[in-house]
């Protein structure tokens, strides 16, 4: 009985160094470990053999029976690990390649970069400042005074009583004069917001441009042909325009300017495109410039507005709802 123990074993291991696929693992498993396989077959005999004998017997027919078992085990695993590692990667390399999406730039990005390449070629500086603002720097220090209906002018997105959501970019030059002492020529763009019905010609969000020029001597004639210069490249040199006198706290005196409109087949109007003026000397005077020795200008520009006006976009909301079918056209 011993020596057919060891003969088994020797078989077992030759067997199984010639096993190459799973079919030919499961051909063994079946010969030697199945229910009618050698192993328990040699167990059955145990009966027959002497008690003597038993003890050893045993403990080689243990020892047998758990070796075949753990090399067969082994053999699986590794067996199924190669195969998987080696396995054909799930391609269907005659498939037509998937397209690669480009981005673009969003049609108010570009916008707002067509805009600031006409103004640094007029040498102005792009700044920014953050959208959370004190109510002093987007109201106080610009000259709106405390329980004055201009405040009204911009229905605010309060935070709390003394921050909120900047309602236009002009908050910006008090951060920026407060930093630095003139000469200032300065473009400053970003985000503004304001708590309004959203409509087809207006909307909660939407962008600006400011510009802010102090020097010893500025004059409001610089300030119209400075206007005057981005506006013609911006819409084309045919454009006509007009000043109107206007009001803004920060500002005195102060203007807006209009472009006249007319789409194809429609009737035209004044369209208006920006405010201006010269900086209001109390503005100055908050900031820590001297208004005796230094003057300056000041304007500020939505983006939308103009650039829907160049693209023959109707509807405001569409320049935020990120469908890809409009951004595609741009
Ligand atoms: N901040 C003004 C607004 O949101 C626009 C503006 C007007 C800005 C005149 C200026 C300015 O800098 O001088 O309506």
């Amino acid at each position: 009985m011993l020596s057919k123990i060891s003969e088994t074993r020797k078989s077992f291991d030759e067997d199984l160094s010639k096993v190459s696929n799973l079919k030919s693992l499961e051909e063994l498993r079946i010969k030697y470990l199945s229910r009618k396989g050698i192993v328990p077959q040699l167990f059955e005999g145990f009966q027959d053999v002497s008690r003597e004998e038993k003890k050893n017997v045993g403990q080689a027919l243990n020892e047998l029976k758990i070796f075949t078992q753990n090399q067969y085990d082994l053999f699986k695993e590794k067996l199924e690990n190669s195969l998987k590692s080696s396995e054909e990667p799930d391609i269907d390399i005659s498939l037509p390649g998937r397209k690669i999406e480009l981005g673009s730039k969003h049609l108010i990005t570009q916008t707002l970069d067509e805009i600031k390449e006409v103004f640094k070629g007029l040498g102005f500086s792009v700044y920014e400042g953050p959208e959370l603002e004190s109510d002093y720097n987007n109201f106080g220090a610009l000259n709106f005074p405390d329980d004055h209906p201009a405040r009204d002018m911009q229905d605010t997105f309060f935070i709390n009583k003394n921050f909120l959501l900047r309602t236009h970019t002009s908050p910006v030059q008090i951060r920026l004069m407060q930093q630095k002492k003139p000469p200032i020529r300065a473009l400053m763009p970003g985000k503004v917001f304001r708590n309004e019905a959203i409509s087809a010609k207006s909307y909660c969000l939407f962008h600006q441009i400011e510009g802010l020029v102090v020097d010893t001597d500025i004059t409001f004639a610089e300030l119209k042909g400075t206007l005057v210069g981005f506006i013609k490249q911006f819409f084309g040199k045919d454009v006509v325009y007009r000043f109107r006198a206007s009001f803004f706290p920060f500002t005195e005196p102060s203007a807006e300017m209009d472009i006249w409109w007319q789409p194809k087949g429609k009737a035209g109007r004044w369209l208006e495109i920006l405010g201006c003026g010269m900086v209001d000397p109390n503005v100055l005077i908050n900031v820590g410039i001297d208004p005796e020795k230094y003057i300056g200008y000041a304007f500020g520009m939505g983006i939308e507005r103009p650039a829907m006006r160049k693209y023959g976009i109707d509807d405001i909301r569409i320049l935020f709802d990120s469908d890809i079918r409009f951004l595609r056209q741009f």
